[in-house]
């Protein structure tokens, strides 16, 4: 038995180029999805999963971030003399209690695995959960809690995997898996980062969530540069095998991929048509420009 997941890394020192501009002067993981920036849906699935310490891994520019979760006592003010309820609701949803959250900053841009050694003071010696603002996963039972829900019989590290078409598998961490699978959980002989789609082992590639056990920090602190000069946290789970076993977590849920326009814009259709003040509307727009 592994001990229980109770922190999770979220690495948001990206720059974002792929929304400029308007990523210019705003951090990217606060684009909005309807009505919630987009880092609001991971810290909802990390709370939702249990989990108690939220580790951001920020960068110059990002404060709107350290803002977003804290407590305005300003706005709470003015919408509780104007006894606006739902809106006082609404911005207090999802504030985290004090010390609850804690901030630490990637200096370089030097990659994932680069952020997420950024936070090994604050994990410290226990398997911790990393999520990717970028993937927005809509489920029943939260991505993060089915990961976990499997974790404690295998430990290691674990990513969440889906398949994706065979000409993507340069964008993503892939899986070489290993024999047949049994259940939602695959175990890797091998990964690779970003293969070009000759070599890429299986297209089964890595989604933006993550339970790493602590040792990946020793692993890390090697500095080993991979795909792109970066130092890739992929890279370090291929390292660790076959001491510490790597397995593929197949979620059920739909993923969208806001780290580029089209995901993005599917993740906003795909919430508006799950909300009953948005359906009928979107819906009715998406017939008459169809027409
Ligand atoms: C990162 C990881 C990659 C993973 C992907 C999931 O890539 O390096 O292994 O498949 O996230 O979204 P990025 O999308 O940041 O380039």
């Amino acid at each position: 038995m592994t001990k229980r997941i109770r922190k999770a890394v979220f690495p948001v020192a990206g720059l974002g180029t792929r929304f400029l501009p308007a990523t210019k002067s705003m951090p990217k993981e606060m684009l909005t999805v309807i009505d919630k920036p987009l880092i609001y849906y991971a810290v909802e699935e990390a709370k939702k999963s249990g989990i108690e310490e939220f580790i951001f891994v920020t960068g110059r520019g990002k404060e709107a971030i350290e803002d977003f979760f804290d407590y305005s006592y300003e706005l709470n003010a003015i919408l509780g003399k104007r006894g606006n309820q739902e809106d006082l609701d609404a911005v207090n949803a999802l504030v985290l209690d004090p010390g609850q959250v804690v901030y630490t900053r990637q200096q370089e841009p030097l990659g994932l695995g680069h952020a997420i050694w950024c936070a090994r003071h604050l994990v410290g010696n226990e398997p911790f959960a990393v999520l990717l603002a970028d993937d927005l996963i809509v489920s029943k039972k939260p991505c993060l809690q089915q990961m976990m829900d499997f974790y404690g019989t295998v430990g290691g590290n674990m990513a969440a995997v889906m398949d994706v078409p065979k000409e993507s598998t340069s964008g993503y961490g892939i899986l070489d898996v290993e024999g047949p699978q049994k259940g939602p959980l695959m175990r890797a002989r091998g990964l690779v980062e970003k293969p070009s789609v000759d070599v890429a082992p299986s297209t089964t590639a890595i989604i933006g969530r993550y339970i790493l056990t602590p040792e990946i920090f020793g692993e890390l602190e090697k500095k080993h540069k991979g795909a792109g000069g970066e130092i890739q946290i992929t890279d370090a789970f291929q390292r660790m095998l076959p001491s510490y076993a790597f397995h593929g977590c197949a979620f059920e849920g739909e993923r969208f991929d806001c780290g580029n326009k089209a995901g993005f814009l599917k993740a906003t259709l795909a919430l508006s048509l799950a909300r009953d003040d948005l359906k009928n509307v979107t819906l009715e727009f998406m017939k008459r420009i169809k027409e």
